[in-house]
């Protein structure tokens, strides 16, 4: 399958979060709680063609069918560290979700994503994956851990940022056309460091303080 899809989380609460937490002096506190409650916004719009099944249950009045969801089924995929950043807001949304996570590092001479850590549940062939990692920069470590899961063969999969580069999307559907992408802003480009302008600076530093 070839459609290359991208999906702009454009809510007007997605958006009003994001501006706050675009800014400067935003402090790490109110920096992780606008990431918990963009996470949990954005996993409403991801989750929207969740299969449903239908079960028996009694309400006051009378018995009937009615539709839920088989939240273990769900995987979330945290690409370390940023990703993390996005992880309890959809927890709180998937509560019974499984969580996987990839670790990949830049090697400094050829500058490609290397991985140190890999683990995800078993029986992936039945599951959904969401990767979340909330920059889509380059494109290259998105890249390589959708590769890396795929090897697992899940049922599905999606990849959820908050802020995408027009540069990293084309890398992204170039390797993996067939992966939606969800994010809540498609920013103007990438300066020579591979950050994202305008942007948001390093996320993962934002998000825990290490700067
Ligand atoms: N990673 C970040 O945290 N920020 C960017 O702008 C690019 C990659």
């Amino acid at each position: 399958m070839s459609h290359r899809s991208i999906q702009v989380v454009d809510h007007p609460l997605v958006q009003h979060k994001l501006t706050l937490l675009r800014r400067k002096d935003v402090s790490t506190m109110s920096f992780r709680h606008l990431l918990h409650e963009i996470a949990m916004l954005m996993a409403y719009e991801i989750t929207r063609d969740m299969p449903t099944s239908m079960i028996e249950i009694d309400t006051p009045l009378e018995r009937m069918h009615s539709p839920v969801i088989d939240g273990k089924k769900t995987v979330f995929v945290v690409v370390m560290r940023a990703g993390s950043g996005f992880l309890d807001g959809m927890l709180d949304v998937v509560p019974g979700a499984r969580v996987g996570h990839v670790g990949l590092f830049r090697d400094p001479q050829s500058l490609q994503a290397v991985e140190y850590y890999f683990k995800v549940p078993d029986g992936m062939p039945e599951r959904d994956a969401i990767v979340l990692d909330p920059m889509l920069a380059t494109g290259n470590s998105a890249v390589a851990a959708v590769t890396r899961l795929k090897a697992t063969r899940p049922r599905s999969i999606r990849f959820v940022s908050l802020l995408a580069a027009p540069e990293g999307l084309n890398t992204f559907h170039d390797a993996h056309p067939d992966v939606t992408v969800y994010t809540a802003a498609i920013d103007r480009c990438l300066n020579e460091h591979g950050y994202i302008l305008p942007g948001l600076g390093d996320a993962g530093d934002r998000l825990f303080g290490t700067r």
